[in-house]
């Protein structure tokens, strides 16, 4: 291969290792063992719910309709959260305390497969 196609395909393979919507990742073939029970409860309380808690009145700015208390709730809203806080996607929470890539990386196969 001349150098100019290597780069190429180079560029395709780390391209395409990223996904920015759910539309562009796929559960795994064999399903994910992530559940509500064993994942998405703790990941929303630690992360989310200090502004996304169907109970604070200090919201933060968060707004009224995007409450993240349940599985349900999270079901409802799950392409916005997912292109918010998933993978790659690192623009809520706000602020420098970020949840660590690999939190990130099972909330977008937890999303992605469903959220069970
Ligand atoms: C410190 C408070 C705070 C925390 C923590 C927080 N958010 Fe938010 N969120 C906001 C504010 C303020 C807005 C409205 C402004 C905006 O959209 O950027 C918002 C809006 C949103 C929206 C609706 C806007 C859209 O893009 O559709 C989603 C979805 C969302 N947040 C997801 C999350 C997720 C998922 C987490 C946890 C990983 C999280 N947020 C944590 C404050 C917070």
């Amino acid at each position: 291969m001349r150098p100019a196609l290597v780069l190429f395909a180079l560029a395709l393979a780390l391209a395409s290792c990223g996904y920015e919507t759910i539309d562009e990742a796929t559960c795994p073939p064999g399903g994910t063992k992530l559940t509500y029970a064993n994942f998405g409860e703790q990941f929303f309380v630690g992360y989310c719910d200090e502004c996304h808690s169907a109970e604070t009145s200090l919201r933060k700015g968060a707004p009224e309709n995007y409450v993240f208390a349940s599985r349900a709730d999270i079901v409802q809203h799950k392409d916005r959260i997912f292109a918010r806080s998933a993978g790659s996607n690192d623009s809520m929470p706000p602020g420098p305390d970020d949840p660590p890539i690999d939190e990130r990386n099972k909330l977008a196969e937890w999303l992605v497969c469903g959220a069970p």
